[in-house]
Order: C-alpha cells, then structure tokens, then sequence
C-alpha cells in the first residue's frame, strides 16, 4: 500500500478511513478524488496526521480521464472505493445521480484499473487490490424470525440506493471473474459517528434534539438497524484490505440491533443527562410519527462470523460508549454543522422535499 487511491475520502466513512489509514500506515501515499457533492466537504479533512503524505484531487469518478491521470501521475497500487450517492431518502426522491455514481462511477474505476493493472500487468506494482466498500441494503429486508445476512444470502434490494450499490458489486465480482482483477469487498451496516452529514438519522436526531425541533420517526419506529461506529468499519476494511482473501467478500457488523426507536430514546436519554434544565427535557417528548418512506425495509442483521474467524475482526464499540462518543463530538462541533449544512443547502433541499415537516 505505498500509493492508495481514496474514492469519496471527503464524505463520512471516507474521511474517517483516511484518518485512519494515516495512523496505521504513515509511510503510505494517499491520493483522495472526490467530486464535492453536498455530503463531501475539505472541513472534514482539516485534521489529518500526515497532510504531507495527502493529496486532495476535486473530481468525478465518472470522468475516465481523470482517474487515469491520478493512476499515472501516482502509480496507484491500492483503490479503496467510497464515493456513492449514500441516501435512501434522496435516491427516492431523484435517482438518477445514484445510477450514474454508484454504477457508472464504479464501472469506470473498474476500467482505469483493468487497464493499468491488467492490460499494462509489466508496469503495474505487484501488490494491487482493488476494494470496494458497500451496504447490507443489497440484501433486503428481514422478517423478525430470519436469520442474520451471511455473505452467501441472495440479493435482493429494495431501494433505489441499494439497487445501485447491488450493481457495483456485481460490477466488481464481474471483473474479478472475468479479468482477474484483484478485489475484495465488504458489506457494512449502518454506521455512526464524527462527520456524518446530518440527514441521517442518528447525526439528525442530536441535531434536532438539541434545537429543541421535532424528532421523526419514519411509521411506527419498529424499524431495525445494525448500527456499528464508524472506526470500527474503517478498522474491518484495513484488516481486508491488509489480510483478506484476494476476490472474497466480507460482512461487517456492529451486532447491535436496536430499532429506531429505541435508538432515538437512548439519544434523547443521554440528552437528558447533559441538560437537565433544558426546555426539551425530557427530550423524548419531541419524537413525532411521520409519514413512512415507501419501500421501507424493516430489518437488517449482519452474521459477521466469517470476517471474525478468518481475520480476527470484531466491532470494539458498544451502542451506548459509540453513541455518548457522537454526542460528544457533534456536541463540540457546533461550527462544522452549520458550515456543511449550509454549504450543502440543506435546510432548502428539506424544505423542498418534507414540506409537511
Ligand atoms: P457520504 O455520502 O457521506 O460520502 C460520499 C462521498 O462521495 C462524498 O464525499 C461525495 O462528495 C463523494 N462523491 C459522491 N459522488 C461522487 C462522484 N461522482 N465522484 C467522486 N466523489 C463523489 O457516504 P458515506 O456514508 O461516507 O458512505 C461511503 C460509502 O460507504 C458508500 O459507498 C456507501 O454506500 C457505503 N456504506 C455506507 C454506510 C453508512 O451507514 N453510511 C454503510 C455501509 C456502506
Ligand atoms: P438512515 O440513517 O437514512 O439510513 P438507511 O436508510 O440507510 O438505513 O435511516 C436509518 C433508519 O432510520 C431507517 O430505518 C430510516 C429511519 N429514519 C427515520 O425514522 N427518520 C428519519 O428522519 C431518518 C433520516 C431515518
């Protein structure tokens, strides 16, 4: 790993796993390319260890010339692929941008890889893997009685956000069968923490509570996550990435499966904690049934068995150390919520789209 290329490195898990890689890794080059969407934003790289050892690339990975530069320019031995269009909601409401993103935008790394790696196999360096970092959403929705997803479950998707996130992965199975390209890939579930932009629903429940706004939960709340902290995820992807079998894929998990409503009382409990007096206390009286998101899946569990016995991962992190984490950090954060959400248009785009809110 002596030159690494980031996808998507300025958004939530991306930004977390350069941080993390630098800690691990601080002789390793790391290239970011990412397109600065409205979940992507520099403010969330302004505290990296090494910044002499980070370069910031603005741009498309739907743009073939450009990753071919970086490849070039920076002899990319390593590709780990964030950049996604990563919102249900939002793929619900436009979808388009995450058929181009996720499937095209994944296609054309494919290519660039295929291409220096494979068609030019003299040049390229001789430890190369390309790993593509995606969802549980490929497989569906569980009945309560069902067993967890294995890395073996069919998939199945439901949105339009993870039907795009199926066809990366296929995409990236196809050019391992097919050209032998060297990939691996993990499938994660939901995660938290420092940095998530807050039209998520842990980052967005903190951030209402605290203003005193109402909290939404989407029909009845019974809904099931398995919510895992997001340096747990960036620790599951080095272990793949530094001793995962060429070609596999691995489930990661946090082995938490609180619904959501649970998980917005626990934010609103620790809430009450910190603000005895506030005006919100107790802050679960600001949760509000609102209408369901169509299509919505009902339960996702990982079975991480396989990436604990073959390489020794599992998460670290409990629901409640994880969670007090977050609240702490965005509790700090105050500035970096306004400038992303600002920069983002956020408040416009709910207006726009949640007017009943
Ligand atoms: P995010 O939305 O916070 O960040 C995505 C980043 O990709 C942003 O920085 C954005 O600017 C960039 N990007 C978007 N389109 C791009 C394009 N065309 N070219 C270059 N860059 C582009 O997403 P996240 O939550 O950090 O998720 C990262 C990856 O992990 C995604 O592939 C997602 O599917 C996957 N994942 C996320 C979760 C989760 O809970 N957040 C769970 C499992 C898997
Ligand atoms: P989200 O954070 O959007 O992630 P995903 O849809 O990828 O799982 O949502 C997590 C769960 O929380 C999901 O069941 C939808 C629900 N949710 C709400 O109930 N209210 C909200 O305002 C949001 C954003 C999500």
């Amino acid at each position: 790993m002596d030159n690494v290329l980031v996808t998507g490195g300025a958004g939530f898990i991306g930004c977390n796993f350069i941080r993390y890689l630098q800690e691990q890794c601080p002789q390793s080059k790391i290239i970011n390319l990412d397109a600065l969407t409205y979940a992507g934003s520099t403010e969330n790289l302004t505290d990296l260890p090494s910044p002499e050892r980070y370069t910031f690339v603005e741009g498309d990975i739907c743009q073939y010339s450009t990753i071919e530069k970086i490849f070039q320019e920076h002899k990319i031995d390593t590709v780990v692929h964030f950049a996604a269009e990563s919102h249900v909601d939002r793929s619900i409401h436009g979808p388009g941008q995450f058929i181009q993103t996720n499937i095209v935008g994944t296609f054309t790394l494919l290519e660039v890889a295929r291409h220096f790696w494979i068609t030019k196999k003299e040049e390229a360096p001789q430890n190369t893997r390309f790993h593509h970092v995606s969802t549980d959403e490929v497989f569906g929705s569980l009945e309560p009685e069902d067993p967890a997803f294995q890395e073996t479950t069919s998939y199945d998707p439901s949105s339009p956000y993870s039907a795009s996130k199926a066809s990366s992965d296929h995409l990236v199975r196809a050019y391992s069968h097919t050209y032998g390209l060297p990939i691996t890939i993990t499938n994660c579930s939901n995660n938290y923490g420092p940095n998530q932009f807050p039209e998520k629903l842990i980052p967005l429940m903190i951030m209402n509570a605290t203003q005193g706004k109402p909290l939404p939960l989407y029909g009845d709340g019974q809904q099931v996550r398995d919510w895992l902290y997001v340096e747990d995820h960036c620790e599951a992807i080095f272990c793949v990435i530094t001793k995962g079998k060429l070609g596999e894929t691995y489930n990661v998990g946090g082995d938490n499966q609180p619904s959501n409503r649970e998980i917005v009382q626990s934010i609103c409990r620790i809430l009450d904690e910190y603000f005895p007096n506030s005006p919100s206390h107790p802050h679960k009286s600001l949760i509000t049934f609102v209408k369901d998101r169509p299509g919505h899946d009902r339960r996702y569990a990982m079975n991480i068995d396989k990436i604990h016995q073959d390489l020794g991962w599992q998460p670290r992190e409990s629901l409640e150390s994880g969670l007090r984490k977050t609240i702490d950090w965005y509790l700090n954060n105050g500035s970096w919520l306004s400038k992303v959400s600002q920069d983002a248009g956020y408040e416009q785009w709910l207006q726009k789209n949640y007017k009943e809110r």
